[in-house]
């Protein structure tokens, strides 16, 4: 029990033999999800994307590959997010396309009003302060720039809590308390996409205005 915390808890900030395992158990597990996500954004093609909390990178390769005009920052806070990121994405990152960086969400150093997309994937339960993280991504990004959440969960299933128990300084929140803490940060037309599938699947997707 004590070894399967231990490995539950590389979700959070991936080091080391488990935190490697990990992130390649992630980035399977959340393919689906992550595909599903990004198959519903219909907006205008962003220049800048920064993918936030990037974990292996491979979300950040495939939002190149459907937006091929695109710039992508990925950032994550773990070293070891940063380094696999750079491993996985040599090709775009030699292209000019891809830049990788370690960086925490609650305090983005990155160009203010720079970017025109913003995306999280199953990252937001590790958020120190929800309503402070979300102002910092309203920050960098433009005036009509779109900021997607992705969460296998509505906050609500059993499965969540039972992961919730296990990892430490883990959060879950419900598509109503996102769009609250996303209203408090500034954004505006706030969508909320569902897909039930073993659990509620939720995306959402707010605008700076
Ligand atoms: C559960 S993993 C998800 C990784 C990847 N996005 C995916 O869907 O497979 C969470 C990732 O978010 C990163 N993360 C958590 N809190 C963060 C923060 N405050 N700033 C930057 N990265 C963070 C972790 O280091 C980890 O790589």
């Amino acid at each position: 029990m004590a070894l399967l915390k231990k490995f539950l808890n590389q979700t959070r900030k991936p080091e080391g033999f488990l935190g490697n395992l990990m992130l390649s158990v992630m980035s399977l597990g959340h393919a689906k999800i992550a595909d599903w996500a990004m198959s519903l954004l219909n907006i205008p093609e962003p220049e800048y994307i920064v993918e936030l909390g990037c974990g292996n990178g491979r979300d950040a390769g495939k939002l190149l590959k459907k937006y091929t005009f695109s710039y992508l920052t990925a950032i994550d806070y773990s070293p070891l997010s940063v380094e696999k990121t750079k491993k996985k994405n040599k090709k775009m990152i030699a292209a000019g396309r891809m830049t990788v960086q370690e960086c925490d969400v609650s305090n983005l150093k990155l160009e203010p009003g720079k970017f025109d997309l913003a995306t999280a994937f199953e990252t937001i339960y590790f958020w120190p302060d929800l309503k402070k993280c979300f102002a910092e991504v309203h920050k960098v990004l433009k005036t009509s720039g779109h900021f997607m959440i992705v969460m296998e969960t509505d906050g609500r299933d059993k499965t969540i809590q039972w992961f919730k128990e296990k990892i430490d300084g883990m959060n879950t929140y419900t598509p109503e308390e996102i769009k609250e803490a996303l209203e408090y940060a500034g954004f505006s037309e706030i969508t909320i996409h569902n897909k039930l599938r073993f659990n509620n699947w939720t995306m959402v997707l707010a605008k700076k205005i």
